[in-house]
């Protein structure tokens, strides 16, 4: 991998992502003579060398894809050492500290060097990240890794422990980034590391417990803007809503009850009767059949507007694909507190 130098071929010593599916990925080095199994047979990393990152490499039993790592592929496919950020809250921690080409960077933990690798990539060609890990094995492994990935310019790695012993850094960086279970220690170090001119910090915990110290430590020390966010992934369903068609015949209006003489609550149950959803699987016929059932729906599934669809109409009904959100976003990691120190 060399996030600095991109290159469209595979090379011998290249840190590449085999794709064989969206939860089926594997970042393996690339050595001559070496074999890599998988789930469709040996690949041999002779046949890749050479090869366009992003083509078809067919295996015995199957094919698969080579594609150039970037910093969230390598999120997907780290090896572990920590628990890790994800592309998720790296995305908002990189908006957020206002992360740009030049910036320079404080972190700690680097843990596992999974935020590190995207704030490298933001900060390039001339910025640099200063990364603290109090756990020796950690901070080593880190260190390989970014040499084996071309970005041991840009990159410090230094062992210590930052809470007891601070960062020993001054008027240096335009972002400070804490993953640590115990931030507000480490906090008037990063205040003292960060430019005269001010700057932004964040830090991630996953307790809100933490938050509240983090916040009142940040506040004595006079930072400002002080918010704390949390990012959650929102999925959308593909589904097959189907909506009757409305008959606006005299008979039919007579048979229905009036609209003034429902109770609020029941008038919205009334508008949302003709909205019905069935899975994928469902075949049509019983899509059909199940025109008025409200079974498999939630409130909010019915609150949510239909973003995309394709219609196919007949003449009992109006059928067509939507994106449904679910109306619960498991997946809490942690919250991420951001802070602006002005200039004083
Ligand atoms: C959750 S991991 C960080 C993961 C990292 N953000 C990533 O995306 O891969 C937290 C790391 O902080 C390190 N750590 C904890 N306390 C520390 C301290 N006082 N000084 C330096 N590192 C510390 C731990 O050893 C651990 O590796």
């Amino acid at each position: 991998m060399s996030l600095k130098n991109y290159h469209d071929t595979v090379q011998e010593n290249d840190t590449v992502i085999l794709y064989l599916g969206y939860d089926n990925m594997h970042a393996i080095k690339i050595k001559r003579g070496s074999v890599f199994q998988t789930k469709y047979g040996a690949l041999r990393h002779n046949n890749i060398i050479g090869t366009t990152y992003g083509s078809r490499v067919q295996c015995p039993k199957g094919y698969l894809y080579v594609l150039y790592p970037t910093p969230e592929l390598w999120t997907s496919n780290l090896p572990h050492r920590t628990q890790i950020l994800y592309t998720t809250d790296i995305s908002m921690v990189s908006f957020q500290l206002d992360l740009k080409p030049g910036a320079v960077v404080v972190e700690s933990g680097t843990g596992s060097a999974s935020l590190s690798h995207s704030i490298i990539r933001s900060i390039l060609p001339d910025g640099h990240l200063y990364t603290f890990e109090f756990h020796q094995e950690r901070a080593q492994k880190a260190e390989e890794e970014f040499k084996d990935h071309g970005l041991a310019d840009y990159v410090t790695v230094t062992h210590k422990d930052v809470c007891q012993f601070g960062f020993d850094l001054e008027n240096v960086a335009d972002a400070v980034f804490l993953d640590l279970p115990v931030p507000w220690d480490a906090l008037p170090s990063a205040k003292k590391a960060l430019k005269k001119q001010g700057g932004r910090i964040c830090s991630f915990s996953p307790c809100i417990e933490q938050v509240q110290k983090s916040c009142a430590c940040l506040a004595e020390l006079g930072f400002e803007e002080i918010s704390t966010m949390e990012c959650l992934v929102r999925n959308y369903d593909v589904r097959t809503i189907n909506l009757p068609n409305p008959d606006f015949s005299k008979e039919n209006k007579k048979s229905q009850p009036h609209r003034k003489n429902k109770k609020p609550d029941e008038e919205e149950t009334m508008d949302t009767t003709p909205l019905n959803e069935t899975s994928e699987e469902t075949p049509q016929s019983e899509e059909a059949d199940s025109c008025n059932s409200k079974d498999k729906q939630t409130s909010e599934e019915l609150d949510t507007p239909a973003w995309d669809y394709i219609g196919k109409k007949t003449a009992a009904n109006f059928s067509f694909k939507a994106g449904i959100s679910l109306g619960r976003m498991p997946g809490h990691t942690g919250y991420l507190t951001f802070a602006t120190l002005y200039p004083i």
